[in-house]
């Protein structure tokens, strides 16, 4: 990303970056943006999936947050990038979070229930807020590339709650990123849906749709503060692809080929959705090499691999809330925005996971579960029921208005000593009415028109290796004999999940063991 030139003096930073004269004066430091901050206050912060973050000022409520008495109940679009949940989370300065994280430290807080978390449905925390069902906002903090000569914002890499968080807060602070590019200006599209019961529908008809504004206005008195920073966005985590991903993307190109083969589909699909992380990322890198040509995305996070599709002349247009990219896709993608700027929109994530405009595109929903369900019920986000991993995110979003809903998993984990499809899920994000395709690298279940009984059969048959599918047979069988609708026997539905509790493995018996190694 592009640094300070070393000619630009800090008035023509101020000219190009603030450009309401009358907010030059609020320029101050973090640590006196961060005594704005009062102990009990709701606080609003730009940043999703590690992309646009609030950077500075944050670290400076956990700095006083360590001699003074100062928690503070936090809501951001989704994870945060720079450390800044696990420096808070250190610091106490913490007492509840939502709608989403996906940082170790404050995972480890939120399972010992010293951090109230509230995992949310990515699209409703704004809806909530707007309609004060939940605390307001008191004070919002946005990361911007500028402000406009009107004093509104303009955003960075992600655009997430940003929006309404700052229309909604009593007073902003802003942190002018002097690395983020002013080239971005021109990227977001901002639109905030009118209240309710009078509301209009989402004016999107096609991913490409531009229906708002470039920046988000609100009235320049709110700006209390404003911070030059010049932090980078962390790079993504995500690992490259490798052959169970590779298997899990080459069934789902097979699926789609045959889609089009007998006229469900066109040869440039629907616009795609796909979700966070490493197996999402590899699904999306399968198409690269596949026969479908024009595809779009109506998706939340774009991730490297939306920039490999651009790259590879596959894809013509990514609408989503944010861009997280790994260091190297992040240098190459940013250094040369202007390149994918005609091909590329950011949304509040209310209106990337609009349930009116997802049902309305058609999208193919491509989400990741932890664990599934011989019915098809997905776990996406407690680790053997009890304790959470990131959280809903957009998936519920995407998987229950979607034309196609597609969940991603391993058959296995932790080397094998879990299967991820078992008897029963320990915790539903997704029932399996919302569910119509399982993918894992041994093959692919399409359950679309099938009943409980015959969704069995086909997760069992196409999704699961020995020795659990074996074991999920057995399960099975039993459960048929004592028969219901969704046969179970319920004093063994969570068998699988106890003995790797007591014997660190899912395994039941020696044979499976030896089978196993
Ligand atoms: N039980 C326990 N742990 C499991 C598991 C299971 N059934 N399945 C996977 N895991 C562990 C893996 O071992 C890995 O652990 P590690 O971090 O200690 O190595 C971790 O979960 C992540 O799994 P991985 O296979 O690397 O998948 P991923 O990076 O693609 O992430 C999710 C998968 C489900 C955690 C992630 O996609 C997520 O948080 N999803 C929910 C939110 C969402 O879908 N958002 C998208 C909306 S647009």
């Amino acid at each position: 990303m592009p640094d300070i030139q070393p000619d630009q003096s800090m008035q023509q930073i101020q000219e190009q970056r603030i450009r309401l004269p009358k907010l030059r004066d609020r320029i101050t430091t973090a640590t006196h943006a961060a005594s704005w901050i009062e102990d009990g206050m709701t606080i609003g912060m730009s940043g999703f999936t590690r992309a646009g973050d609030a950077k500075v000022v944050p670290l400076a409520i956990a700095e006083r947050a360590k001699t003074e008495k100062l928690k503070i109940s936090l809501m951001t679009g989704a994870s945060l990038g720079n450390d800044v949940d696990k420096t808070l989370t250190e610091a106490g300065a913490m007492s509840r979070r939502m709608p989403f994280q996906a940082d170790p430290t404050l995972r480890a807080a939120i399972n010992r229930g010293e951090i109230m978390y509230v995992d949310q449905h990515l699209s409703e925390t704004v809806e909530q807020l707007r309609t004060r069902q939940i605390n307001a906002i008191d004070i919002a903090i946005i990361e911007a590339i500028a402000i406009t000569e009107d004093g509104a914002i303009i955003p960075t890499t992600s655009v997430g709650n940003s929006a309404s968080f700052a229309i909604l807060a009593d007073q902003v602070i802003i942190e002018i990123n002097l690395t983020q590019s002013l080239e971005l200006e021109g990227l977001h599209d901002i639109f905030i849906p009118k209240h309710r019961p009078r509301r209009e529908p989402v004016p999107i008809m096609a991913v490409s749709d531009r229906i708002g504004s470039t920046a988000i206005s609100i009235p320049p008195e709110k700006i209390v503060a404003i911070v030059i920073t010049q932090k980078t966005d962390s790079a993504s985590t995500i690992l490259p692809p490798d052959e169970e991903t590779a298997q899990i993307a080459s069934h789902l190109v097979n699926f789609f080929k045959e889609e089009v083969r007998d006229g469900r589909l066109s040869n440039n699909l629907m616009p795609l959705q796909a979700g966070i992380g490493t197996i999402a990322n590899a699904v999306m890198m399968g198409f690269i090499d596949s026969p479908f040509e024009h595809l779009t995305m109506y998706s939340e996070v774009l991730q490297d691999s939306t920039f490999d599709l651009f790259d590879a002349g596959k894809l013509d247009f990514a609408s989503g809330s944010s861009i997280t990219l790994s260091a190297q896709k992040s240098n190459d993608v940013f250094q040369d925005i202007a390149k994918y700027k005609d091909r590329l929109i950011l949304r509040p994530q209310e209106i990337s996971n609009h349930p009116e405009v997802i049902r309305r595109l058609g999208l193919i929903a491509i989400n990741t579960a932890l664990e599934a369900d011989i019915y098809g019920n997905i776990n996406s986000t407690h680790v053997l029921g009890t304790h959470m991993m990131n959280g809903i995110g957009g998936s519920g979003d995407f998987a229950r208005n979607a034309y196609l809903s597609v969940f991603a998993t391993k058959s296995i984990a932790k080397g094998g000593k879990i299967s991820s499809i078992v008897p029963m899920v320990t915790h539903v994000d997704h029932t399996e009415h919302d569910v119509d395709i399982i993918v894992t690298e041994i093959g692919l279940a399409d359950l679309r028109g099938l009943a409980p009984r015959e969704r069995a059969q086909k997760i069992i048959q196409n999704c699961v290796a020995e020795p659990y599918k074996a074991m999920l047979f057995a399960y099975l069988r039993e459960a048929e004999v004592r028969g219901g609708h969704t046969p179970h026997v319920l004093e063994k539905a969570y068998a699988w999940h106890s003995r790797y509790r007591e014997t660190g493995t899912m395994l039941e018996t020696l044979e499976h063991l030896k089978a196993a190694a």
